[in-house]
């Protein structure tokens, strides 16, 4: 079947963060404007139409009319470990795989089983902001592994710096991000079989959130951190159907536990957490039936990439950015314009009326950026960016 993502499908009443959130953004500073005329971009999931077999099994679940407790049908397992073979060759076994109702939730949960108060936890910044609350709002410290970004736009890992701090004997903890958002890398083998041994060298625990792995860009390919490290290397790595498919509502994640001490601890310290039919469903069909569509739909958001990579180099020059590897964000510099943080957030926001995420919630580093989530019809991220490009026109 071939999906038409240009169409524009109406999410206003859906209950969307995105498109109902306008009361809750303002009540949160977020941004003072919101009206039917907003374009919201800031938030990652998906303007498109999920594959129409996951559209077709929710259906069958939902004409049952009853949704009572719900048992893991053995079909769910073998989705996933389906999915993980054909598209990352990677075997993972059944009592490996541990449902968890979001990344977000498996990571604070992680923070809080796996570390004590007070222990270090390396992050990467800039990178996606729940990371840091996880960290602090459990009472750990953050240990910033900065990304280095070099001429050509392309960030880099500092090893020497990741060593000397995964050697800090209060540092117990690493969670990576890759493909990373919001920079769009996608970590090389050689990369994360280096990240892992120096981890395994000094007892420092792996939770890879490795969510966005199958949204790469066509010519590029992912490897899970799992299959590079040596074996015994302790990880705990998130996927999640969710950012797949454009499932995010449906609370899916699926986390990756081999060690079973490990698992064992977190499942315990998870409770009892199990998903809905809603959430069965959706997984089967997606894992067994959605590959025709995300080949479509990866095609699409390269096209996407491609056209506002393009409208910036002609449009808005001063802006910096470049083609991510993997993701669906686009991380644009805008610290060539010379202007405040307030007053690039006043254009954009205010007068284009298009909603972003600022780059300073990633970190630091991510001062004067702003991320765009492009996986939207084309022709509204046109929209948005003509908008954008129209109040940056007085600045030459
Ligand atoms: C890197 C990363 N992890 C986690 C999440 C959120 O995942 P979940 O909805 O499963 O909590 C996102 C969403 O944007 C993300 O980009």
């Amino acid at each position: 079947m071939k999906y038409d993502f240009d169409e524009i499908v109406n999410r206003r009443g859906t209950y969307s963060v995105k498109w109902d959130g306008g009361e809750f953004l303002k009540k949160h500073g977020m941004t003072e404007r919101y009206d039917e005329e907003t374009i919201p971009l800031f938030t990652a999931d998906m303007d498109l139409p999920v594959p129409q077999p996951v559209v077709d099994a929710l259906h069958r679940t939902v004409d049952h009319r009853i949704y009572g407790y719900s048992v893991v049908p053995d079909e769910y397992y073998e989705a996933i470990q389906g999915w993980f073979k054909r598209r990352h060759d990677w075997d993972i076994r059944r009592e490996e795989i541990v449902y968890c109702p979001g990344t977000v939730h498996a990571i604070f949960a992680a923070v809080r089983t796996f570390t004590e108060p007070g222990d270090g936890v390396i992050i990467q910044r800039p990178v996606y902001p729940p990371f840091t609350m996880a960290i602090e709002k459990n009472g750990r410290t953050v240990v910033n592994n900065a990304l280095k970004q070099g001429e050509d736009g392309r960030y880099e890992i500092d090893f020497d710096d990741f060593e000397a701090k995964a050697k800090e004997p209060s540092t117990t903890m690493f969670i990576l991000c890759n493909p990373h958002n919001p920079t769009g890398r996608i970590f090389r083998p050689e990369e994360l079989k280096r990240l892992a041994d120096i981890c395994r060298a000094n007892g420092v625990l792996i939770v890879a959130d490795e969510i966005h792995g199958d949204l790469i860009r066509r010519n590029e390919t992912f490897v899970p951190i799992a299959k590079v490290a040596e074996a015994g290397t302790p990880i705990v790595t998130c996927t999640a159907v969710n950012k797949t498919f454009n499932l995010a509502g449906l609370h899916c994640t699926n986390l990756v536990i081999s060690d079973p001490e490990l698992r064992e601890k977190f499942t315990q310290a998870l409770g009892h957490a199990p998903a809905t039919p809603f959430a069965y469903s959706a997984l089967i069909a997606a894992y067994n039936e959605g590959e025709e569509w995300l080949d479509q739909l990866k095609e699409y958001l390269d096209g996407t990439f491609e056209f506002a990579l393009a409208f910036l180099r002609e449009r808005m020059p001063k802006v910096k950015a470049v083609m991510p590897e993997g993701t669906y964000v686009l991380w644009m510099d805008f610290s060539g314009y010379g202007l405040s943080a307030e007053e690039v957030r006043d254009r954009v926001y205010h007068r284009a009326n298009v909603l972003l995420q600022e780059g300073k919630q990633f970190g630091e580093e991510g001062a004067g950026f702003l991320r765009m989530c492009i996986p939207s019809p084309r022709p509204l991220i046109k929209e948005a960016l003509e908008r954008i490009a129209r109040e940056f026109e007085d600045i030459r």
